[in-house]
């Protein structure tokens, strides 16, 4: 196949636009399918400051590059989660894409500021605290945003993400979930920042080769916490479906969020009736106490009963190799983020000087 823009021997093809690129072209491809999400679904503008969550993964550091690429303002945030070694490597990788780009770095230390560690939040009968974690991110996501002033959260999730977020809410009809479930979660209360996702319609294939090609220094190994999750089990299906069919994962998520969305309740926004202020964080929540709040005790007291040794000794269990991410077993977002004590956020060390 040949490039689609200067006819050289391609090296990326895109199965389901039936067109490739070579490594000199793809890249300003990839930015343009970006910034046309941001245009199109009016993610934000050009003035608008942009919090980038990272996790050291291919798809988080791509946008992120690609966003100072085309020239956002975007700074990024780091949620130390306490998994052993993998969060450890996964934080190394995102001070160091910081640093070599001249970039702002918010980190968030879980251990040291909230008393507790992801492993922390294991659910009894699944033994994975995936779901908590979700809601432990989010929650601290906003949390930074909101009380650093920025206007927009930007996470890194992709085509083959949204897709099996898509199928697993449509296997257990989350039909409240599936009205949220969307590129951009509008703010319905001046605590909640919108959310938006602009990597939503290009493939893991399409950001790996973006960050390969870029040279981006991201972490192979997955959370060794999401071994057997449900979305993994989603997102093989929908592979084998697409390499005998390319383009159903694109068919399957833009169809619903064209036409099948806007039959739902509450389509597109964070949950508006009934906030109110978490009575421990003071965070927007539909409770009395916030779930993060209630999770974060939940891991103060598990912790209290084991000790502390917990994370490291998954520190050796870390999977390599690349593929589907973790921790998507739960549902989208509702308003429930969580609370806690005021959020712990380390600042950057000394800003270098920005080098593109
Ligand atoms: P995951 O929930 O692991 O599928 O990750 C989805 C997105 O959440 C990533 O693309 C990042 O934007 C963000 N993210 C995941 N883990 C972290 C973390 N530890 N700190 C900051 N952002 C994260
Ligand atoms: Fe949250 Fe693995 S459980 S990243
Ligand atoms: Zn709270």
């Amino acid at each position: 196949m040949r490039c689609h823009t200067c006819a050289a021997p391609a090296n990326v093809e895109i199965r389901r636009s039936r067109i490739a690129f070579c490594a000199r072209c793809y890249p300003t491809w990839f930015r343009s399918r970006v910034q046309e999400r941001i245009d199109h679904d009016r993610m934000f503008r050009r003035e608008d400051r942009v919090l980038v969550a990272v996790s050291g993964g291919k798809d988080s550091l791509a946008l992120w590059h690609a966003l100072t690429r085309l020239g956002y303002r975007a700074d990024g945030v780091y949620i130390r989660l306490g998994i052993g070694g993998y969060s450890r490597r996964s934080q190394e990788k995102c001070e160091r894409f910081a640093e070599q780009h001249g970039l702002t770095l918010h980190q968030v230390d879980l251990e040291e500021n909230e008393g507790f560690v992801v492993p922390d939040l294991r659910d009894a009968r699944s033994g994975k605290p995936c779901a908590a974690c979700g809601t432990v991110k989010r929650y601290h996501f906003n949390r930074v945003a909101a009380d650093l002033g920025y206007e927009v959260v930007a996470t890194g999730h992709n085509l083959d993400d949204e897709a099996a977020t898509l199928f697993g809410n449509l296997v257990h009809w989350n039909v409240d979930y599936l009205g949220r479930q969307g590129p951009v979660l509008e703010s319905t209360h001046p605590g909640l920042v919108r959310k938006v996702k602009p990597l939503y319609r290009l493939g893991e294939r399409e950001t790996a080769a973006y960050a390969i090609i870029e040279r981006i220094d991201y972490i192979l190994e997955e959370c060794p916490m999401a071994r057997g999750a449900k979305s993994l089990a989603y997102k093989a299906m929908l592979n084998s479906l697409e390499e005998q069919q390319p383009g159903t994962k694109y068919g399957f998520l833009v169809g619903f969020l064209k036409q099948g969305r806007a039959a739902l309740p509450g389509a597109g926004a964070d949950r508006a009736a009934g906030l109110r202020s978490c009575v421990r964080c003071g965070q927007p929540t539909t409770a009395e106490v916030c779930a993060y709040c209630r999770l974060a005790e939940r891991g103060r007291r598990k912790r209290a009963r084991s000790g502390s040794a917990a994370p490291d000794r998954l520190s050796r269990s870390g999977r390599a190799g690349p593929g589907p991410g973790a921790g998507r077993d739960a549902p989208h977002p509702g308003p429930d983020g969580g609370g806690g004590p005021r959020p712990a956020v380390v600042e950057p060390p000394a800003r270098p000087s920005p080098s593109g």
